[in-house]
């Protein structure tokens, strides 16, 4: 499969949001990751439901929601009503869910894709019993919260261990990375077996999104 670039608009200049989305559609964003942050789970407050509802008006590429709040039982639905036919996937953060195997099934019920992330320190054995139901594994490589953070190096064995256990199995949900990643590691993660790539300040902070993209690209070409 063709892997994956999700710019994270989290990491895009907010006063002119909808002309950032069309920017970094035309520059070739696969998806756009979109970081919902409630200052509970995580230290900062981000995006709500009414950015994403606006986000579903301006016809982004397909939105990669992750939720890093506190209830996402409770939530999920929501974002996907307010992003409507643009949401392309929902993603929950592990330690927040009581109730993972229903949350991750209404999700799936809606016809859009389920994802389950791990922070850093959040061991894959979590994964056991609902590697199953899940469409993608998003492993954090930094602590949620903030943009431009330093990759945590050790992560890298942490996708390659996960990239062996779906190899192994029948399921294969994909692999997303989202944290640190810019023009200069891109190629040690991919290599080691994502699938989607989350970049934003890598991205975001460049001076042209398309040029970034179609050298990350180039530097993942052939894995
Ligand atoms: C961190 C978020 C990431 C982050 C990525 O909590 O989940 O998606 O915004 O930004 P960079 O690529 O700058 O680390
Ligand atoms: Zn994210």
């Amino acid at each position: 499969m063709k892997k994956l670039i999700a710019p994270s608009i989290l990491s895009a200049d907010f006063t002119r949001l909808g002309e950032e989305v069309r920017a970094i559609k035309e520059a070739g964003a696969d998806w756009i990751h979109v970081d919902v942050m409630d200052g509970h789970f995580v230290p900062n407050i981000s995006i709500g439901i009414p950015v994403v509802e606006a986000l579903g008006k301006v016809d982004p590429p397909p939105m990669d929601i992750h939720l890093m709040i506190e209830n996402p039982d409770e939530f999920a639905e929501k974002f996907i009503d307010a992003g409507g036919d643009a949401v392309a996937g929902i993603t929950v953060q592990y330690e927040t869910c009581k109730l993972l195997y229903s949350t991750v099934s209404r999700i799936k019920s809606r016809g859009v894709n389920a994802g389950i992330a791990l922070n850093p320190t959040t061991p894959l054995s979590v994964l056991d019993e609902v590697f199953e139901y899940a469409d993608m594994i998003l492993v954090m490589t930094v602590e949620p919260g903030f943009p431009g953070q330093k990759f945590i190096h050790s992560m890298v064995s942490k996708v390659k261990r996960l990239r062996e256990m779906i190899d192994a199995s029948e399921h294969k949900p994909l692999i997303e990375v989202d944290g640190g990643i810019k023009l200069d590691n891109i190629r040690l993660i991919a290599g080691a077996g994502a699938d989607v790539i989350v970049s934003g300040s890598g991205i975001f902070q460049s001076s042209s999104y398309a040029e970034t993209m179609e050298l990350m690209r180039k530097e993942i070409k052939g894995l």
